[in-house]
């Protein structure tokens, strides 16, 4: 059994006193850590912040992004060893947003992806599928070259360090719907049988693949009794914490 996996991924939103105001509210109010595992993707800028505040509790705090060098003349970019010396565990690596707005390439989030790895923090790689490859019905080579590509030259060893999301764009953000639970499970189910292809069944089986695309309070529970969604990624839903809370109350 696969213990669930709650995300929120607050992307660019929040001030640091709103964000402190967050942690400070929910963070003595989760299940226990052997129940559900629980954090918050929030912009760098808040990561140490936020990591002190909720020390010694079950909400962790994850990345949203990193680069794929350690150190060097990059400006404005995350080194993910800073990350990990900040005790950070999870980075969300290869978000749709971030293959589409910032023209990050398959490539590019394998190398950060590697990165990660080496530097010891545990990437949270998100599959896209576009609503193009949905209508042009070529969603699965789609969905599973990315998992191909993302995953090139990931040991067997290191997999049990990755968890994966299939996060459909075409159910991201405001005024979109999400996946069915049964769409969701179908996506999932594809990068674990791409998973299994790879590295056998029984080390695809221990992987958690988490769904993410306009989930919320009312389509979660269905979404959960997935036999193949291990956890969720939640945008918008995640920036109220009595919503986020009432979502990682239905995880336990
Ligand atoms: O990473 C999860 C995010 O992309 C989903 O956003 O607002 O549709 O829940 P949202």
């Amino acid at each position: 059994m696969r213990k669930p996996l709650i995300v929120g991924n607050w992307k660019m939103y929040k001030t640091i006193t709103e964000a402190v105001a967050y942690v400070d509210r929910i963070k003595a109010q989760l299940p226990p850590a052997d129940q559900v595992e629980v954090e918050l993707a929030v912009p760098t800028l808040f990561l140490q912040s936020l990591v002190e505040r909720t020390r010694g509790t079950n909400l962790k705090i994850a990345a949203e992004n990193c680069f794929y060098q350690d150190e060097g003349a990059f400006t404005g970019e995350t080194s993910p060893v800073a990350l990990r010396e900040l005790g950070i565990k999870h980075v969300i690596l290869g978000h749709s947003e971030r293959r589409r707005l910032f023209y990050e390439s398959d490539a590019v989030v394998n190398q950060k992806v590697h990165a990660a790895l080496q530097a010891g923090i545990c990437p949270l790689l998100c599959v896209d599928e576009t609503m193009k490859r949905q209508v042009q019905g070529d969603r699965v080579q789609w969905v599973v070259s990315q998992v191909l590509t993302g995953l090139a030259g990931v040991t067997a060893a290191q997999l049990p360090r990755v968890t994966l999301a299939y996060e459909p764009s075409w159910a991201i953000g405001a005024g979109k719907a999400a996946a069915t639970p049964s769409e969701a499970n179908e996506g999932c189910y594809l990068i674990r049988q791409t998973l299994a292809r790879l590295y056998g069944e029984s080390a695809a089986a221990r992987v958690r693949i988490l769904y993410g695309g306009s989930v919320n309070q009312t389509n979660l529970p269905a979404l959960l009794a997935q036999s193949d969604i291990d956890g969720v990624l939640i945008g918008r839903a995640s920036l109220d914490p009595a919503v986020f809370l009432q979502m990682v109350a239905v995880a336990q």
